[in-house]
């Protein structure tokens, strides 16, 4: 079942120590972030996401890997309102959060790019950054405030080479389309942006672009949560992994735990044995 933005808005309710549930997981809530226990999603009768648990701190860039159809989208949607887990909690720096809908991802600082990244190729960069929300002053488009303030979230997230806000977002490459995307993701106060797949069709200098926009969000203390297929990508950028297997999330821990080869074993078999502190319960 798909959330609609009509359902419910956020509840948040306060648990204490005594009250922690895992839900097949041993381990308590942290103070994390962002922690997810238990979170299982059908579709009918597929079994997309099985408990699943994963900690994701401030700061950090957590990469989540996996095979092609193990979950990952699956699971960041959940995350970010668009699917309702069919079980499991998520908790907002300690606290249980029900988010469902993308708006109460909003509200917490979630902000999501997927990987098509919905740009309009036919307006220029700050119409994009603006559309739907436009600043106005007397009634009309509040021009010079929305470039200035464009000009003022490339430059934060060092995005240099940009050559006018004025460009149309059609002409512009691969990596500066992702930093638009991002740009305007951010540019409410997002705590934890999630990105899926955002090096997927990229060259090498415009992957390097954005592996820097990754690290320099991560530097100003937002968590960043990146699927990626890419493990030498992964190994740049990231400071934890999680992988999953068959929609479950077989092993999470800091990337020093892992190796390419380790990585790759895990997604590929999901067996965790050769890695043995990557168990959530020892990760956090
Ligand atoms: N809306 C849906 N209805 C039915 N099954 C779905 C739906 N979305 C995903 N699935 C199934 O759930 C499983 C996980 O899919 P998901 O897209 O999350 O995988 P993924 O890890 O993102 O894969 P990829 O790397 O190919 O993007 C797959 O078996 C997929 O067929
Ligand atoms: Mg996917």
């Amino acid at each position: 079942m798909e959330n609609t933005p009509e359902s419910t808005s956020l509840e948040t309710s306060d648990i204490g120590t005594d009250e922690r549930r895992g839900s097949g997981v041993d381990s308590p809530v942290s103070q994390n972030l962002l922690s997810l226990r238990g979170i299982s999603k059908n579709f009918g009768p597929v079994q997309a996401l099985q408990d699943c648990a994963l900690e994701v701190p401030a700061g950090q860039v957590t990469a989540l890997i996996g095979d092609n159809g193990a979950g990952k989208s699956t699971f960041i949607k959940c995350i970010s309102g668009i699917y309702a887990p069919s079980a499991g909690q998520m908790f907002w720096r300690g606290k249980e959060v029900h988010v469902h809908s993308p708006r109460d991802a909003a509200d917490l600082g979630i902000a999501t790019v997927y990987q098509d990244l919905a740009l309009c190729d036919n307006l220029d960069i700050v119409e994009n950054m603006y559309l739907g929300r436009e600043e106005t002053h007397a009634g009309l488009l509040d021009e010079i405030k929305m470039e200035v303030a464009t000009k003022q979230t490339l430059a934060d997230l060092s995005v240099t080479t940009v050559q006018s806000v004025r460009q149309l977002v059609g002409s512009l490459s691969g990596g500066q389309r992702q930093a638009v995307a991002v740009a305007r993701a951010v540019m409410r106060e997002s705590h934890l942006v999630i990105l899926d797949e955002p090096t997927a069709a990229l060259g090498v200098s415009q992957t390097k672009l954005v592996l820097e926009l990754i690290r320099t969000l991560a530097s100003k203390g937002i968590a960043v949560l990146v699927i990626s297929h890419n493990l030498t990508d992964v190994f740049s950028v990231a400071d934890r992994i999680a992988v999953m297997y068959l929609g479950t999330i077989v092993s999470h821990g800091p990337i020093a735990n892992y190796d390419t080869t380790s990585a790759v074993e895990l997604i590929t078999t999901g067996d965790s044995r050769s890695v043995p502190t990557s168990r959530l319960s020892s990760a956090l």
